[in-house]
């Protein structure tokens, strides 16, 4: 057993998979992302939503990188462009035709007045630039996260971190705050119904700030669909009702839409759902259709802040260089013209549908949730609904695996972000398999 695998569970991956994953141990660090730990595939190619190991095994994802394959796998588009971009210069903050357009078309596309962006590389990366701004903006320091929430994992934002990834790390940036953001699987505040718990979660936020900030809230994030957290949807109103909150203190919401940007959610961006415009978005993953590419979007009053905008204030080394910018620019064009937003939304209903289906006959399924394709599923112990042993999710997620479907299932808040391409046939075919294995768990483990 290598020094990464937690369990020496039945399952293998291929022969060549194995060989590579075994012999990489060698030389990687610990703590990859669980789903590789599992799978211990080494992947060789894929197709819109399926992709292929070295061993010549097919996999409907039902992953997408976390949300960040878009395009799903080999888009024609994309990776010509980025070849084409790459043979010719890939480094420099200097402007180029990629950039102009790719810039021109995501002020077209975002919630209105927010015409600018400045780019980065990751998401953690975009977050913390959005603080600083927020910082500039307002001359205030302090910022407000939500519990459950996610923002990357970097010192400046872990402390609005969900706990277990920030324990043991001693003590946080200061000035950093979390409320209970509303969770329909059981309300943090102990409120019957989703609405009353949105409410209630207002209503502590308001207290929050009163006795516990020192008055001086440079920024409200808020991810308009919790992804790390389980895709937790948020009851209407909540997004505004924050929004309105941050207004009368004088602070900046900030969206966060990492993960619900650009079509995810069936619109393309989380926050129109309830047609709230942040006063920052921070975007990333689907953004540049698997090249890490991240940014801030801002209005141009906002983006204007000193010292955030002076020379060199909220650049990077990498931001918005030639590369990215041919892969963002691929990537918006693919998903304006190929109508992917619509797609997601069409597809992410079916499934919704075909999950509660699965639902009615499957007991270890608890509730499903979502929007468009940001679904959460959660997987149950029968007898007591508490949440099923994660050696169990395990199970799920290998039997998924060796039917030909990559999922998420480890863990018992199972996320769905399948590539925005995938076709109906495609998710249906995911799911149905992901039914089969679960069946054959609840068989072999008598639940
Ligand atoms: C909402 C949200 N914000 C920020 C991040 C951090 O992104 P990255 O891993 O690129 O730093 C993530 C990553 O999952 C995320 O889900």
């Amino acid at each position: 057993m290598t020094h990464q695998t937690v369990a020496d569970n039945a399952y293998q991956a291929g022969p060549k998979s194995r060989a590579f994953f075994k012999e990489e141990q060698n030389y990687i660090a610990p703590g990859l992302q669980t789903i590789a730990l599992y799978a211990q595939i080494a992947v060789e190619s894929g197709t819109g939503a399926v992709l292929r190991d070295v061993d010549g095994q097919e996999y409907v994802d039902l992953v997408a990188g976390i949300g960040v394959a878009s395009l799903g796998y080999g888009h024609p588009d994309w990776a010509r462009a980025v070849a084409e971009q790459a043979a010719k210069t890939a480094v420099g903050s200097f402007t180029s035709a990629h950039r102009l357009n790719f810039l021109k078309t995501l002020a077209s596309v975002t919630p209105k007045g927010l015409t600018r962006c400045q780019l980065y590389s990751s998401g953690a990366e975009a977050v913390e630039a959005a603080l600083r701004l927020a910082k500039s903006k307002t001359g205030k320091f302090e910022v407000i996260g939500f519990w459950g929430g996610f923002h990357g994992k970097t010192l400046g934002v872990m402390g609005l971190l969900n706990d277990g990834f920030k324990n043991s790390y001693g003590a946080m940036a200061p000035g950093l705050h979390l409320s209970p953001y509303p969770d329909s699987r059981r309300c943090p505040l102990g409120a019957s119904g989703p609405h009353d718990c949105g409410a209630h979660c207002l209503a502590f936020l308001r207290e929050k700030i009163k006795r516990e900030t020192t008055g001086a809230v440079a920024a409200i994030i808020l991810e308009p669909v919790q992804g790390t957290n389980g895709n937790v949807v948020p009851p209407p109103g909540f997004f505004a009702g924050v929004r309105d909150i941050a207004r009368e203190i004088g602070a900046l919401f900030i969206a966060d839409e990492m993960i619900t940007g650009f079509g995810r959610t069936g619109r393309m961006f989380g926050c129109d759902h309830e047609g709230v415009v942040p006063d920052l978005m921070t975007i990333g993953k689907g953004f540049g259709g698997g090249f890490p590419v991240s940014g801030v979007v801002a209005s141009d009053e906002t983006s204007r802040a000193a010292p955030w905008s002076n020379p060199s204030g909220s650049s990077s080394s990498y931001g918005g260089n030639p590369l990215a910018s041919a892969a963002c620019d691929a990537t918006l064009q693919v998903i304006l013209r190929d109508k992917l937003v619509d797609n997601a939304a069409k597809v992410g209903s079916v499934m919704l549908e075909k999950l509660e289906g699965i639902k009615a006959a499957q007991p270890l399924i608890g509730a499903v949730r979502g929007r468009g394709l940001m679904i959460g599923v959660d997987l149950v112990h029968p007898k007591d609904g508490r949440p099923l042993d994660k050696a169990v999710c395990r199970e799920v997620f290998e039997e998924s695996l060796q039917r030909g479907v990559l999922t998420m299932a480890y863990n018992p808040s199972l996320r769905i972000n399948p590539p925005l391409v995938i076709t109906e046939a495609e998710a249906v075919r995911g799911l149905d398999l992901l039914g089969e294995a679960l069946d054959v768990v609840r068989r072999r483990r008598g639940l």
